[in-house]
């Protein structure tokens, strides 16, 4: 990773490591992990820290406890999977800091595994706060941040402790999430196509801004496709829309066009009356009746995206084409997903986005053949707007090559 130190160049041999990982991870009702997507991803920084004979001690959050402790949010499941994962012991400790932790973690020996308990039941992780980031650094020797998903949170773990820290280093993920993302924003091979979906433009209008400054051709799905028909005057009956970002979306179509962007919408729907899994289903074009909601891009504008892929060289997926959870209504992103992989199969590049596009990816069955899913959701965003990272920022800078002596 440019300019940052990476635990490959750490020898970290007998010594304490703290790796800050994201391992927020689903759980079911008998709190098992019902996706351990974020576990696996960490594999590889942990067994090169436990082949050195490093002493590892994992710390991550788990959902949003506000700094109280929330008996469903306890990290033991997780440790258990872990384990199963790592084939060997992980002991889930139930503090984060404080006596007992300082006392384990002396106690344990080089190859052992410790993970505290979620680092949010402390109300100073989110916070920031100094003196609990200088109790995590009283755990370890060296610190290892390979939690891309949480990187763009300036909390304790995350942007303080590697400060307090002399080597704070970068884990393998949150190097390949770098490489992969950035990859995609500074030298992607062209065409380079954007596929980008989900509910609410809102949410996604600084990244569409950066990315449509980037990519040849953008094409649009999922309920934000309807709040930019309305921009271009169009009926979508009762689909879901933002009336507030009406107007921004004009403004964008109109930005893309004068760069040369060709902004492709959906021109045929998936519509339903209702939204449900048993909804009676039609496919309608170009508009959306009164009375009906689209829920899905139509099968001419899937076979339409499908052809603008098979051209790309390099594609970034963010966002569902549909409701692609409810069957009627998963045949969009399906197909998109499927096209992508093809692409990808002959030798494009291509980076999906985290959360929803990645288990979109799941549902497809593509997510093995795509060049990188990225395990970040809200950090994979604000690193594809062009953000810098907390997380990030906050690690050991090394002399870059291009910055050697003159
Ligand atoms: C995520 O799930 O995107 C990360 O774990 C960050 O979680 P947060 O949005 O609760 O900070």
């Amino acid at each position: 990773m440019l300019g940052k130190l990476s635990v490959g160049d750490v020898d970290c041999g007998g010594k304490r490591v703290f790796v800050r990982v994201d391992f927020n991870v689903p759980l079911d009702e008998a709190c098992s992990v019902t996706d351990d997507r974020r576990i696996r991803a960490a594999l590889p920084t942990l067994r090169l820290l436990l082949e050195q004979g490093a002493i590892v001690v994992l710390g991550s959050h788990l959902g949003r406890p506000k700094g109280e402790v929330v008996s469903a949010l306890r990290m033991t499941p997780v440790a258990a999977r872990l384990a199963e994962l790592l084939e060997r012991p992980v002991t889930a400790l139930d503090a984060v800091v404080g006596e007992s932790v300082e006392a384990a973690v002396a106690a344990a020996s080089p190859g052992d595994v410790l993970l505290l308990e979620n680092l949010r039941f402390e109300r100073g992780e989110t916070q920031g706060d100094p003196q609990f980031a200088a109790a995590l650094a009283r755990l370890c020797d060296v610190y290892v941040n390979d939690a891309f998903g949480a990187a763009h949170r300036a909390h304790a773990s995350v942007s303080v402790l590697p400060m307090l820290v002399e080597t704070a280093a970068a884990g393998l993920l949150l190097s390949a999430e770098l490489q992969h993302l950035g990859g995609a924003l500074a030298n992607a091979e062209r065409p380079f196509v954007l596929v980008f979906g989900g509910a609410k433009v809102s949410d996604k209008v600084p990244v569409l801004r950066n990315l449509l400054s980037r990519v040849d051709v953008a094409l649009i799905g999922g309920a934000m496709a309807y709040t930019f028909m309305v921009a271009k005057g169009m009926d979508v009956g009762a689909s879901r829309i933002e009336a507030d970002f009406v107007q921004t979306a004009g403004q964008i179509l109109a930005e893309a066009e004068a760069r040369g962007v060709r902004v492709l919408l959906p021109n045929d729907h998936v519509v339903a009356a209702r939204f449900a899994e048993d909804a009676e289903t039609h496919i309608s074009s170009p508009e959306i009746p009164a009375g009906q909601m689209g829920l899905d891009i139509g099968p001419g504008t899937a076979g339409r995206y499908a052809g603008e892929i098979a051209q790309a060289k390099t594609i970034l997926w963010n966002g569902p084409m549909g409701v692609f959870e409810m069957t009627p209504f998963a045949s969009g992103t399906r197909v998109v997903g499927q096209a992508i992989a093809a692409a990808t199969d002959k030798g494009a590049t291509s980076v999906v986005g985290g959360g929803d596009t990645a288990a979109a990816a799941q549902m497809a069955g593509v997510a093995s053949h795509m060049t990188h899913v990225s395990t970040g959701g809200g950090a994979a965003l604000e690193f594809l707007e062009g953000n810098e990272l907390p997380g990030v920022v906050a690690l050991t800078d090394v002399q870059t090559s291009s910055e050697g002596t003159a």
